[in-house]
């Protein structure tokens, strides 16, 4: 253990780090873990179903609702024709970064229509079934308009937006690109393309609105609640005061439960209009028009390189489809501007604009599909070099990061490199392609890095002990293991066991954090629970000494141990909770908070991302061209590790995602009527059990001391940063077919099988 966590150790042997299972398991694996749509709470409720645009561009000219409303169950059809008033939709570029997620999102307002299955009307029933039936019935005329829904064919119609998400800067150039380029001896010039790609978490988009006068209570799935309600007021036009938003538990956000969608929007307006709690989710089919996507992209990455494997000159280019209404320019090339060294450098982004939903973000926007270029272009360079892919990122790895000029909180690329090509047997892999074989099995090993920012939003925490240790924040636990890792940090900093702790998430009456996104979960509450145990403790610690005909009144604050709950003081051990019982039986609060990231000196001073490196075996058979993953390991620093379980749960889950974004996820976009045609689960591709193979994370020991008082960084949306590329580069190690376009599906090896696999 290092000196940073024996300083915030209390007992010894800390709860940090510990696989300790999962707190909600119990209640998640019993079914007894209350999802936003099976809450039961008020009156019963009415039922909304949504019905969705049968074109992608227009108006209504005409909304025939009658044989619906006379279906029997029916309570009420709302449609833009009397749907209560809200907000324009505002500008498509809202003007700072923090209004994205908090501006109005407005349903039903008008007849417009901007995108293919665009909420049309709401039929409310005693029952889904009737609601859905009765919005079948119900009759539209459009006045329908030619859409875009092309990008590489328009992309002269690009532009560059004034900034990415997350408030980046949509271009970067170091040095003279063009000249370095083009004098480099060694170029590598190649465009690849990423599809549109939906994130689909297990549990849909889903809202109970219960209204109790003004005030309106939403149980809802989301990831934020202080943005959701902020965004859900100004939806409705009501002050933030009278918004309440419950998510206490979520079947996975993804970035799809960032902002308000039109389930939520919906629900309220219905509740409010009937007088009863009203329930919406969007079906399977209606999330892939209506809870956002991951844009199409287009991405020329050039490198140019010295004789000696040094880069010179590193190029990123970005073509993004992005929503005429909303503007969404996802930060595909950012993660370039640090991964790297090279004297001259050049990364930007493009937007293209389409007839879609907006994009939304998916886990790890930016790098997910960007690593698929970039990685993947390292090892074109590499073989062009003749040298090993982890040889050459181990020759351009950078002293400072080489944008912003300033040191690296910690970083350990090259060990996770060196470490991972030890346990992988990466000496196996054979420089030439398409030359290790197993019968009509074609073999080959990749590798590529990772590389993911360590975020931190502001955060705020209320602790309270009376007997039991209970701790409140609005923050949310998506899936991701956040009652796990809030009660081993409350634990570990009271000294008490785990089991004397609640953690309470999932209600914006609870002190505000960032929610779950961008990875920043864990460190940014979990710093803010952190200060308010601390500050717990220093007031318990000042009872004991302040107690009257206690011992410990004569001895000092250095005396008073608290560990294993037990409180020890002088020559005296005392149960904590009788302790406390006995000195304070009214209980004692303390609140502990953390500011955002970005305003703090460390920020400034530091280049704070997390780093792996993946690397895959797969094998492609000769004669069908099926691609299937052997193995795949991920070798990962990202600081102090909360939770070695629900960590390694993470990155499992990441790099089965970059399976699937190498090998089978596109959500087909049909450019005659701007639908995605596969919009299920039955034929939108993700990876299932027998598609994965064995699969082994590891984390190397790392203490970032300049991230936050753990010293852990972001981990969650690592596991996906570069694993599709590592398959996509064994793809190529085993064939020697070099697929530029994902996902790669067989049909794109097999006709470059023929000369490779005789
Ligand atoms: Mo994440 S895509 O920021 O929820």
């Amino acid at each position: 253990m290092t000196d940073k966590a024996q300083r915030h150790t209390t007992s010894g042997g800390s709860l940090i780090g510990r696989p300790v299972d999962r707190v909600d398991g119990p209640v998640k694996v019993t079914g007894t873990a209350t999802y936003a749509y099976e809450v039961a709470e008020g009156p019963p409720s009415a039922f909304g179903f949504v019905l969705g645009a049968g074109i992608a561009k227009g108006r209504i000219l005409e909304i025939e609702t009658g044989l619906a409303e006379r279906t029997p169950g029916v309570l009420h059809v709302m449609t833009h024709l009397n749907a209560p008033p809200q907000p324009e939709f505002g500008p498509a570029v809202t003007p700072a970064v923090r209004e994205v997620f908090t501006r109005a999102r407005p349903v039903l307002r008008d007849g417009r229509i901007r995108h293919y299955d665009e909420p049309i009307a709401l039929v409310v029933g005693e029952t889904f079934e009737a609601a859905r039936a009765a919005a079948a019935r119900i009759q539209v005329r459009y006045e329908e308009a030619a859409g875009d829904f092309g990008l590489e064919e328009r992309r002269g119609a690009a532009y560059a937006p004034q900034r990415t998400n997350a408030g980046f800067d949509t271009d970067s150039a170091v040095g003279d690109f063009d000249a370095a380029f083009a004098e480099a001896a060694v170029r590598i010039d190649m465009t690849y393309r990423t599809p549109y790609q939906h994130h689909n978490p297990m549990e849909p988009h889903a809202t109970l609105a219960i209204w109790q006068g003004d005030d309106v209570t939403i149980h809802t799935s989301a990831q934020t609640l202080s943005n959701f309600r902020a965004g859900l007021a100004a939806t409705l036009g009501i002050p933030l005061e009278r918004v309440r938003v419950i998510s206490r538990y979520i079947g996975g956000g993804f970035g799809s439960k960032l902002i308000v969608h039109a389930d939520s929007v919906l629900a309220a307006l219905a509740a409010r209009i009937l007088g009863r709690p009203v329930k919406v989710a969007l079906t399977r089919q209606q999330m892939f028009a209506n809870a956002g996507h991951r844009a199409e992209m287009l991405q020329n990455v050039r490198l140019g390189a010295s004789a000696d494997g040094k880069l010179l000159a590193l190029g990123h280019d970005v073509w993004s489809a992005t929503s005429r209404v909303e503007e969404f320019c996802e930060q595909t090339a950012v993660f370039a501007r640090s991964l790297y060294a090279a004297p001259s450098r050049l990364t930007r982004h493009r937007l293209v604009p389409v007839d879609l939903n907006r994009g939304e973000w998916m886990r790890s926007p930016g790098e997910a599909p960007g690593m698929l270029a970039l990685e993947c272009a390292m090892d074109e360079l590499a073989e062009r070099l003749g040298l090993d892919p982890i040889e050459l990122r181990i020759r351009n790895e950078p002293d400072l990061d080489p944008e912003r000029g300033v040191p690296f909180s910690t970083r350990n690329l090259v060990t996770c490199m060196q470490e991972g090509a030890r346990r992988f047997s990466w000496e196996r892999r054979r420089s030439e392609p398409g030359s290790l074989r197993e019968g009509r099995k074609l073999v080959g090993f990749g590798m590529a890095a990772a590389i993911r920012p360590n975020y931190i939003g502001a955060a705020a925490a209320s602790v309270r002990i009376e007997g039991r240790v209970t701790a409140r924040l609005d923050m949310t636990d998506i899936g991701t293991g956040t009652y796990t890792i809030l009660t081993q940090i409350a634990a570990d900093a009271l000294g008490v066991p785990l089991a004397a702790i609640t953690i309470e998430l999932g209600d914006s009456r609870y002190p505000l954090t960032a929610g779950s996104g961008g990875s920043w979960g864990a460190a940014s509450a979990g710093t803010a629970l952190l200060r308010a145990c601390e500050a717990l403790k220093r007031k318990i610690v000042n009872a004991v000494r302040t107690q009257p005909g206690t011992p410990a009144q004569k001895s000092g604050a250095d005396d008073v141990t608290i560990a294993a709950g037990t409180v020890r003081f002088g020559e005296r051990t005392e149960a904590l909770a009788e302790f406390m019982r006995r000195v304070a039986p009214q209980g004692l609060d303390a609140t502990g908070s953390v500011e955002a990231g970005a305003s703090t000196e460390s920020y400034r001073a530091f280049s704070q991302h997390s780093y792996g490196a993946h690397f895959a075996e797969v094998s492609v058979d000769c004669d069908t061209g099926e691609i299937r993953a052997r193995r795949l390991l991920a070798v990962i620093g990202a600081g102090r590790i909360l939770n070695a379980k629900t960590a390694r749960s993470q990155i499992l889950g990441g790099m089965t995602w970059g399976l699937g974004a190498a090998l089978m996820e596109e959500s087909v976009l049909d450019r005659r009527y701007g639908c995605f045609v596969n919009h299920d689960l039955a034929e939108y591709h993700v990876p299932v059990n027998s598609d994965v193979p064995d699969l082994d994370v590891v984390f190397i020991e790392e203490n970032d001391d300049k991230a936050n008082p753990f010293g852990a960084k972001g981990l969650g949306e690592l596991g996906v940063c570069g694993a599709g590329a590592a398959i996509a580069n064994a793809v190529y190690n085993a064939t020697g077919v070099r697929v530029r376009e994902f996902p790669l599906t067989l049909d794109k090896v097999l006709p470059g099988l023929a000369t490779v696999a005789l």
